[in-house]
């Protein structure tokens, strides 16, 4: 395995702020139930100082994960915020009382979510928040046009520094584009599940950031795809890292606005993914890991 170094990757906008290309998704810190409530795990708190430690200045995070668990443990580790530490938040979802993930996004539910974000998180502005859409097929309507005003609204006010994206379609990027700018965009996208190339390929020309997430595979099935992927595999022996680091690799390798966001619960994957953004792909890895995409890639 290639060992930690000094955060490596460089560097790229989002929105006002530059924020390393290696940053940290904290949603595994919401424990086993993943977005659902849960107690809090054990290491969480040393995970997060030494991300920063490490260098790390993008968290990416969200109210519903752990039902504000995950906000709370950030602040507990990081409160007070290091200058250019960009958090980065995501709403237009809650828990239902039957512990399914639900839509809250009217207009006046983003709002709120926005500003329960500020107060588990301790802050009065966040760098930026996405509008995690739930569906990407849906087709983009006035609806959307109210959910983008009231981020608009909320970056007016001084609550958000950048409006996002999330789970959207090339559509939706571009009709919110007819309204605002947009600092960043997350959606799924890994070495297996390519389906948001279109959306990486247009921020990319718009010198909008692009953050993968599940960039290790979808949980279950796809993940285990990908680790066990026996090119990703080779690659990686023949690199002396692992394939979860060439994965990585790869994202960074692929376009200059991609901004990683991996997720743990452990000290040594944090330093191993972090170590990701050191290692340099040759083109007949390039050529190997081309065409990885495996169709209908589902969970
Ligand atoms: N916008 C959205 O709808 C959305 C959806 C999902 C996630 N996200 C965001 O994206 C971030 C990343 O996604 P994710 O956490 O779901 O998936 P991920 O980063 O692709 O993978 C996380 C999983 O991989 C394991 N892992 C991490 N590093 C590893 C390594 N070096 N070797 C082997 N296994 C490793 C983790 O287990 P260990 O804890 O054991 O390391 C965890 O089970 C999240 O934390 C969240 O912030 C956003």
């Amino acid at each position: 395995m290639i060992a930690n170094a000094p955060l490596a990757g460089g560097a790229f906008a989002l929105g006002s702020w530059h924020v390393h290309r290696a940053g940290y998704g904290a949603m595994q810190l919401s424990g086993d139930g993943l977005y659902g409530p849960s107690g809090e795990i054990d290491g969480a708190l040393d995970v997060l100082r030494a991300a920063v430690a490490a260098g790390v200045d993008h968290i990416d995070t969200a109210e519903f994960y752990g039902t504000g668990t995950v906000n709370r443990l950030i602040r507990e580790a990081l409160h007070p915020y290091p200058p250019g530490l960009a958090i980065v938040s995501k709403v237009a979802a809650r828990w239902d009382a039957g512990g399914s993930l639900v839509r809250a996004d009217d207009p006046d539910e983003l709002r709120r979510g926005i500003e329960d974000n500020l107060a588990t998180l301790g802050t009065d502005r966040l760098a930026a928040v996405n509008l995690r859409m739930m569906e990407p097929s849906e087709n983009p309507g006035p609806r959307f046009d109210a959910q983008v005003a009231a981020l608009v609204q909320a970056r007016d006010d001084g609550l958000i520094d950048g409006v996002g994206l999330s789970n959207v379609s090339r559509h939706h990027l571009l009709r919110a584009l007819d309204h605002t700018e947009v600092v960043c965009v997350q959606n799924l996208f890994n070495l297996v599940d390519q389906r948001s190339y279109d959306v990486l390929t247009e921020c990319q020309s718009r010198g909008i950031a692009f953050v993968p997430y599940c960039p290790l595979g979808l949980p279950g099935t796809q993940r285990r795809r990908l680790h066990a992927d026996p090119v990703l595999v080779a690659v990686a022996a023949r690199l002396g890292a692992t394939p979860a680091q060439v994965a990585l690799a790869w994202l960074l390798d692929l376009a200059p606005n991609i901004l990683l966001i991996p997720g743990t619960r452990s000290r040594a994957h944090l330093a191993e993914n972090l170590a990701a953004a050191a290692i340099v792909l040759d083109e007949p890895a390039r050529a190997d890991l081309a065409g990885r995409e495996q169709s209908g890639a589902v969970p």
